[in-house]
Formats: C-alpha cells, structure tokens, sequence
C-alpha cells in the first residue's frame, strides 16, 4: 500500500485494561524492532527510528510495547528522544525479567535486585516518574516453562505499592501461573506468542477475554522469521491486502481482548499494518485462515 498519509485510520476499536482509566486502541506499536540488528546497539537510522515513532503517534497508536532490555536501553532512549514529553493517553508498556548477555544472548534477570533496578533503568531511560504497565517476563525463550511466580512478582507488587509501576501484567506464562499471580496482585495483561500459524494460547485468550483481561500477542507477524503462508498470500490478493494485513486483521477479529504490538522499523510497513485495523475479513476467509494453525485449540 502507498498511501501516503495515516490520517483517519480506524484503529481498530479500544478495550480498558481491567480496573484501570487505560483505554487503548486495539491497534498499537512495539518497539523491539528499533534497536540494531539482533535487537542490539543503535539502529543503522536513528533519525528512520523515531520516524517510526513520531508516525505511530500522529496516526492514532497510543500504546507502544518495549523493554529497556531491547539494545539494551537503546530502544527505550529512542521512545524518548522521539516522543517525550509523551502525549495524554500514550501508554508505556515494558517489562522486566530479562537482561542481555555481552555475547547478545538473552538471559533471565529475576532477582529481587534486578527487578528493581530494571524498573529505574526503565523510569531512567524512558524520563518517566512511574511506568504504566509493566509485564513480569518469566519462562523460555518464546514458551513459558511451569513454575512458581511468586518470589519475582511479590518484588514487583511492592514497587507498585512505592508508585513506581502503576499496573501489572505477565508475559510468557501458563494459566497456572496467571491464578497464581492474581492471588498476588492484579493482572492486566497477558503478552505470549501467539499468531495464525501458531495458536497454543487459544482456550487461554478465551478465559482471559471472560475475565476482561487484555491478551498483546508477541511475534504476530512470526517475530524473527515472518510468516509465509499461501493460505496467508492468496488470501491477501483475494482482498486486495498484503499478507501482514491479513495476518494482522484475523488477530483482531479473533478475539475482542486481542491488541496488537507488531514491530517493524520502517515507515512504509508501520502504514501498512496500521491500515489492517480496517480489513474485515469474510467467515469463509476466517475458516481458511483457521486452517493455517491447524484450526482452533480449546
Ligand atoms: N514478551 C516477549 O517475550 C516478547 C518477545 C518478542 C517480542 N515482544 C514484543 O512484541 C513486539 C512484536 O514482536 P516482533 O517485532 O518481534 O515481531 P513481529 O511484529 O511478529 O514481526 C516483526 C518482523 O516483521 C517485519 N514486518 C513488520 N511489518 C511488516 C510488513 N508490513 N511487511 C513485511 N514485513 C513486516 C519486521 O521487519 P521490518 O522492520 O523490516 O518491518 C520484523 O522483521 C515487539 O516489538 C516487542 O515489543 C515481546
């Protein structure tokens, strides 16, 4: 799509993460794509960087999704640069769990010192007193592993109980897991790997959309190796869309607790997504597309 200008894009519908004024457009931006490659170091366009940034704003997305881990700090500085001081109603969300290796690995950081000092890293680099939703990063690389919560998220319950985190969220968990925190505090999100060719989470979104509970899939677009999917590109052309949109589109009609957070570092392909929060996609499309993932799980 060519378009040039991201006036008047439906984003697709709001949700209110539960117990909080936060409402937001069901379309949003993450951020991890910004950083270098391998989500290291600085973009090779810093000034392409908060392009990305400043259109996603100006076209109506007022949630991003980051980490003051993706760089590390890198992407979260840009936020800044590009956007602070942050508009009414721009939501912040990050998360913490996660520290870089030297050799770029990722490696899990859920001390009661880490936690901590990820949260002022986090206020630090992005020029915030208080972050707005911070998710609880535990589990695998791209799945969660079983295991108790507790001791990571009590740290987290108490630094919102200080002011410096306003609300809670988990990513990369089980719904043992979610019971076990909400006994803890609050839950407001859930942000696992979830998209048309990779559907595990299905009967969790469920319970989550019955709870009021909003679901930010990661890799919606498949993350590192994007999907490719006949069904996906005659789909496309039958709609006059491209792949991403459809992609994007059968997220947002697959559950009204889904918001999206697809990354890219481009322009052009943050117009492109954008425009999918307008696709509607026919049942029969919905039906074909199930199969991708080798239809709905409960
Ligand atoms: N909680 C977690 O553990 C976790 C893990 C991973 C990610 N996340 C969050 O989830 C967000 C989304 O994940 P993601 O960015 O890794 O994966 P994604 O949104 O599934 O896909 C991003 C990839 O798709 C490409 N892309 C984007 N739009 C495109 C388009 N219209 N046409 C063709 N290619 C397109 C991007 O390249 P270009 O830059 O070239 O567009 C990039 O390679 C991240 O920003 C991050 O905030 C969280």
């Amino acid at each position: 799509m060519t378009t040039q200008t991201t006036a008047q894009i439906d984003l697709g519908g709001s949700f209110t993460l539960p117990g909080t004024s936060m409402t937001l457009n069901r379309m949003g931006y993450g951020a991890m794509q910004l950083a270098g490659p391998q989500v290291w170091g600085p973009p090779r366009d810093v000034d392409g960087a908060i392009a990305v940034l400043r259109e996603a704003v100006a076209s109506g997305v007022n949630h991003i999704d980051t980490s003051d881990f993706y760089g590390p700090h890198v992407t979260n500085q840009l936020i800044k640069q590009a956007l602070h001081p942050y508009p009414d109603g721009l939501v912040i969300v990050t998360k913490l769990g996660a520290r870089r290796g030297e050799d770029k690995s990722w490696l899990h950081a859920l001390s009661r010192q880490e936690l901590i000092d990820g949260v002022h890293d986090n206020l630090r680099n992005l020029g915030l007193d208080s972050l707005d939703v911070v998710n609880l990063r535990v589990g695998g690389i791209s799945e969660p592993t079983e295991g108790s919560i507790e001791e990571p998220l009590t740290v987290l319950a108490e630094l919102k109980r200080q002011g410096l985190i306003r609300h809670i969220g988990l990513s990369n968990v089980t719904p043992k897991q979610l019971a076990e925190a909400q006994a803890i505090t609050e839950i407001v999100c859930i942000q696992n790997m979830y998209n048309v060719a990779h559907r595990t989470d299905d009967g969790f979104i469920h319970d989550l959309a019955v709870q009021g509970i909003a679901y930010m899939p990661f890799f919606p677009l498949g993350g590192f190796t994007p999907l490719q999917s006949s069904t996906l590109d005659a789909t496309a052309a039958a709609l006059d869309a491209t792949p991403m949109q459809v992609a994007l589109a059968w997220l947002l009609q697959r559950s009204p607790n889904i918001l999206l957070i697809p990354g890219t570092s481009s322009v052009g392909h943050l117009r492109e997504n954008l425009k999918a929060a307008m696709l509607r996609l026919p049942s029969e499309v919905i039906a074909d597309l199930d199969s991708i993932g080798g239809g709905p799980r409960q």
